[in-house]
């Protein structure tokens, strides 16, 4: 067992020079991300997550990669330690139920080799994850959804799993009075956890799962199931997964728009701008809405960026574990 070492939070260099609104800055050394181009390239295994919550995923999944499983089995089990936290209010059947106080699942799973599963709108399940993997390693398909994912995944061994937490019941009922959809950034929106991986052999993987966003409409579906916008992996590039709206992230096919700059040439923490760039671009008129992506090349080089600033990975590798920030466009003002 390699020993942990110490956790690191890493200040946000040159948080001073940060302006507001989206206008790009104009030269990389003035951006937190600029801390990205030191990437760590140790050459063994790594494991990347969003946010905070991604530090015990990580470690989980570090256990797996240590005791000998596969890249694959660590990207799921990583996760499901996330999943099966009842106190996340973003990921799992502790997440905030939809309009209608249900609370529905997204997640999918790739492996380095492109090969993929998925479910959505899931309802009951404890870990949508092993679920997803299991559609990628028992079905000719990629993705099931709904009533049909729910029965295939209790013929195929998966117990459904009923919940209430009254907190939840009492915040969705207060909700309820008004009934206004409004994100907040990074509180609301933090609504992912994504977990990109490789072993000491190369391998890779990547996998991603949520309740997605709170008091959605019924039926809603995001970006994390969505192979190509919530998460994309190509063992011969790399992977990258994202967090934030759904939606923004779909548009964009995110995921796989960060690979394919890294395809190109591009450094992992410029193709997570590039793509964030995009967003804006297309979307000028947005406000408190957020988007992060996180890359990992295959050399173990990695990279994130955000529309706002709050978006955290967390990083495991050989020396250790940190929280590391993320690059971002705009700042924000909590609670205004
Ligand atoms: N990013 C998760 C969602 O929008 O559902």
């Amino acid at each position: 067992m390699n020993d942990r070492r110490e956790f690191l939070k890493l200040s946000v260099a040159g948080t001073a020079a940060l302006v507001t609104g989206c206008t790009p800055r104009s030269t990389k050394e003035e951006i937190p991300g600029v801390m990205d181009r030191d990437p760590m390239t140790t050459g063994g295994a790594i494991v990347i997550s969003t946010w905070a919550h991604g530090m015990t995923a990580n470690a989980k999944a570090w256990s797996v990669l240590d005791q000998g499983g596969s890249v694959l089995d660590a990207v799921e089990h990583g996760v499901r330690v996330v999943e099966s936290d009842f106190g996340n209010r973003s990921v799992g059947l502790g997440g905030t139920p939809d309009r209608d106080g249900f609370v529905t699942l997204d997640a999918c799973i790739q492996d380095h080799d492109g090969r993929a599963g998925a479910v959505a709108f899931l309802q009951r399940f404890e870990n949508p994850i092993s679920v997803a993997r299991a559609v990628m390693e028992r079905t000719p398909h990629v993705m099931l959804v709904g009533i049909g994912a729910e029965r295939w995944a209790i013929e195929n061994g998966f117990d459904r799993k009923e919940i209430e937490i009254p907190e939840v019941r009492k915040a969705w009922q207060e909700w309820l009075v008004e009934s206004e959809y409004r994100p907040v950034v990074n509180i609301e929106n933090h609504d992912t956890i994504g977990m990109v991986a490789m072993d000491a052999n190369g391998r890779m993987a990547g996998s991603c799962t949520t309740s997605g966003m709170g008091y959605k409409i019924h039926g809603r579906v995001g970006d994390s199931p969505i192979i190509g916008a919530g998460l994309f992996v190509d063992g011969d590039v790399g992977a990258a997964c994202a967090t934030g709206v759904g939606e923004l992230v779909i548009r964009t096919a995110g995921s796989h728009t960060v690979v394919e700059l890294m395809r190109q040439g591009v450094e992992p923490v410029d193709a997570c701008r590039e793509t964030v760039l995009r967003i804006l671009k297309k979307n000028p008129e947005l406000e408190e809405m957020q988007v992060g992506f996180l890359a990992l090349r295959k050399d173990g080089a990695h990279g994130a960026w955000a529309i706002y600033e709050g978006f955290d990975r967390a990083v495991r590798t050989e020396q250790g574990e940190e929280l590391v920030p993320s690059g971002f466009e705009r700042t924000w003002v909590r609670g205004r």
